[in-house]
């Protein structure tokens, strides 16, 4: 998959324990290794790039090797820097009562199932958005496809929501103008709550259209030669297309190897056999990395080194 070195940001996802982590570290190590500076972030809550890696991460970047850092993601800190950046932009709209009022309301919120994964995203987008640190690439480590598909299609869930919002909030400004016997235009310019729904929802947009540049952006499936992990990533696949998002690979990974011989792998083998073939078929035709089954679990640069070598080696076959 040599062509995604060139992206700007990748995300590896799959069904859990496929092997997302281990790809996705890889991956980065053999952009890291081809000269450019590359930025490992997990969003998966339940983080395994540090053990990967053998390399303690956290929520700040922290370099890895030169040209290549890591980020773990810790949905329950930016949820919590969420809100209080919530309540300091309220602070200066509104008078102490309302402000109490609302600031007990945010700390409801706050508790609510979505919060965390909104704060993520809002992390992620600052990451893609901003390239602060100046990477050439960001590679994610994402968690399982449901989340992140759901992640990656928040841009389209929030924008309608933001708009009808700063719709909402419009009319009643215009509302109280013409009662007011004002200009509702006027009015409007200086609202500080419309100048927060706008950019919010211009940061939406920018976000959405960044994911939707397949020349800088691609979604790598990593799955196993296996039924239930072919069935999601067929399912995958078929949303992330809908949600405009391109995939720019497929890994197929613990393959067993030829090497691999006795009447249990043979019979092991032929069944891989007919998923091999199935994932030619049913996955879009993009490029296919094939990753052998190792006799160890994969941890450390020289085990990641192998993996590494699977999946920007010359020669892949193509769907
Ligand atoms: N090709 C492989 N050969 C042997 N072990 C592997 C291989 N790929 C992954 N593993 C092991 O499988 C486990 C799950 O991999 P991981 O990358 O953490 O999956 P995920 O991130 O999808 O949950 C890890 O212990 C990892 O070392
Ligand atoms: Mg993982």
């Amino acid at each position: 998959m040599r062509h995604l070195l060139d992206r700007r940001v990748l995300f590896f996802g799959g069904k859990g324990g496929v092997g997302k982590t281990t790809c996705a570290a890889a991956f980065a190590l053999a952009a890291s290794r081809e000269g450019r500076r590359t930025l490992l972030v997990s969003t998966d809550p339940a983080h395994s790039t540090s053990d990967v890696l053998e390399t303690a991460l956290g929520p700040t970047e922290r370099e890895i090797l030169p040209g290549l850092a890591g980020l773990e993601i810790d949905a329950a800190r930016e949820a919590r820097r969420y809100v209080n950046e919530a309540k300091s932009r309220m602070s200066g709209l509104f008078g102490p009562a309302v402000l109490a009022e609302a600031a007990r309301q945010i700390e409801l919120a706050s508790a609510m199932p979505g919060v965390a994964d909104l704060a993520v995203f809002d992390r992620m987008s600052d990451l893609v958005l901003s390239r602060a640190g100046g990477y050439d690439l960001l590679v994610f480590d994402t968690a399982p496809t449901g989340h992140a598909l759901q992640l990656l299609r928040l841009p389209d869930l929030l924008s309608s929501w933001v708009e009808a919002l700063t719709r909402r909030r419009r009319e009643g400004l215009e509302a109280r103008a013409i009662a007011a016997g004002a200009d509702a235009p006027g009015a409007r310019g200086a609202d500080p709550v419309l100048g927060i729904l706008e950019a919010r929802s211009a940061r939406l947009s920018a976000m959405r259209a960044e994911l939707g540049r397949a020349d800088r952006v691609a979604f790598v499936l990593v799955l196993i030669p296996e039924r239930l992990p072919l069935e999601e990533s067929v399912r995958a696949a078929h949303e992330f297309s809908e949600a405009g998002i391109a995939i720019g690979g497929v890994i197929v990974n613990r393959v067993l190897p030829d090497a691999a011989s006795g009447g249990y792998f043979e019979a092991r083998k032929a069944q891989e056999r007919v998923y091999l073939e199935e994932i030619e078929r049913r996955l879009p035709p993009v490029p296919r990395a094939l990753v052998p089954q190792l006799e160890s679990d994969v941890h450390g640069l020289a085990g990641l080194d192998r993996v590494r070598a699977c999946l920007v080696a010359e020669s892949q076959p193509r769907g």
